[in-house]
């Protein structure tokens, strides 16, 4: 049921303030964040834990890219993401102190579901992030770390996408209490953000209006990039991945600090360029090199669409569009930028005449590898 939406789409992008509220429920108390599936793992056996690699696919790995900075930071062990289908081609150094934490929405994908068992075979630790109960992915684990998305529909992945990346906080919350590597207070100031982050994601999801007027003014657009910095990197290819799924359009995104070691190349008169624009209150420094990123393609002629936190004003005289996203602590930002850049994807699907919910040759659910 589309809930009175023209699309799946459409209406899971509004479901994303309850996507995200359902999976931190229970999860957070204002004593601290506790998820008992990793509880159940043992405390000993997780303080052992001196690696993590987050195996994943397509949008499911940015989550896992934005988790990384997050779980590394919380619980101060080194974090990296593999695509799955890479993952066992380069014989991994593994033991039995890491943790592979795969991330999949539907539970089912093959080349993610042969990496956790390569990795189980090898001893490691297994946690599952996993919208879909009961799917294949997190009965192999050796812990269920469920999303509570809802189902998701439509091909192009939003609402599962947001779970993912609050899926991976949680974990990276009860990692450094467990470690002792994260003081109760800074704990205590993440699970703040998490209460404001409902209302904040509709915020951002009430910006449909204004990227739909973009969209309409963009709609015979053939190529669009994306920057980001830190967490806002793989936003800026999550964006960039929903424009090539469902409206077929050629888009890239790129660490906004690449941009001189090449692609600033591309930008000529009038290429569009989203700027995910990190916080001057909490960002200071990421902020103003990403101003400067702004200024150099301006220079060369591009269309900036700066999305922004509320009352940034350092970027107006440089940028085209501007999109307004509530204030958020730097981990929280990407929760609200992605929801713009979905929008925009779908308006500019729509504007083409395309189905949105079921893009060509795409499936929902990728069981073959
Ligand atoms: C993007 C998309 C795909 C999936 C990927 C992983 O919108 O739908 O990139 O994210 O195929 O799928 P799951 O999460 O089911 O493992």
């Amino acid at each position: 049921d589309k809930g009175g939406w023209s699309s799946f789409m459409a209406k899971e992008i509004n479901d994303q303030p309850d996507a995200v509220e359902n999976t931190v429920r229970g999860r957070v108390s204002p004593s601290g964040v506790e998820i008992p599936e990793l509880t159940a793992l043992g405390d000993e056996r997780l303080r052992g834990i001196d690696r993590i690699i987050i195996i994943a696919c397509g949008t499911a790995s940015y989550a896992g890219q934005v988790g990384a900075y997050a779980i590394e930071q919380w619980a101060r062990i080194p974090v990296e993401v593999q695509l799955s289908h890479e993952f066992r081609y380069r014989e991994p150094v593994l033991s039995d102190r890491t943790m592979v934490i795969s991330v999949s929405q539907s539970g089912e994908t093959m080349d993610t579901l042969m990496a956790v068992k390569y990795a189980a075979e090898r001893g490691v630790t297994t946690v599952s992030v996993c919208n879909t109960q009961s799917a294949t992915i997190p009965r192999e684990s050796d812990a269920a770390v469920y999303t509570h998305a809802g189902p998701e529909v439509a091909v192009a992945s939003t609402k599962a996408f947001v779970a993912q990346i609050t899926a991976l906080y949680l974990i990276g919350l009860h990692l450094g209490r467990v470690k002792g590597a994260l003081s109760a207070e800074a704990a205590a100031q993440a699970i703040a953000q998490f209460d404001e982050l409902p209302a904040k994601v509709r915020e951002a999801v009430d910006t449909h209006e204004q990227i739909a007027q973009l969209a309409h003014w963009m709609a015979d657009t053939r190529s669009v990039l994306f920057l980001g910095r830190h967490v806002g990197y793989p936003i800026a290819l999550e964006g960039a991945l929903k424009l090539k799924e469902i409206a077929y359009i050629h888009a890239e995104g790129f660490a906004a600090g690449e941009l001189k070691h090449g692609p600033i190349a591309l930008i000529d008169h009038g290429q569009p360029v989203f700027v995910l624009v990190p916080s001057p209150r909490t960002s200071p420094l990421m902020h103003s090199k990403v101003v400067s990123n702004i200024q150099e393609i301006r220079a060369r002629g591009a269309r900036v669409i700066a999305v922004v936190e509320k009352g940034d004003t350092a970027v107006l005289p440089y940028a085209d569009d501007v999109i307004r996203l509530p204030l958020a602590d730097a981990f929280f930002e990407p929760l609200l930028q992605v929801v713009p850049l979905q929008w925009f994807a779908l308006e500019l699907s729509t504007a083409k005449g395309l189905d949105v919910d079921q893009p060509r040759n795409l499936a929902k659910s990728v069981t073959v590898e």
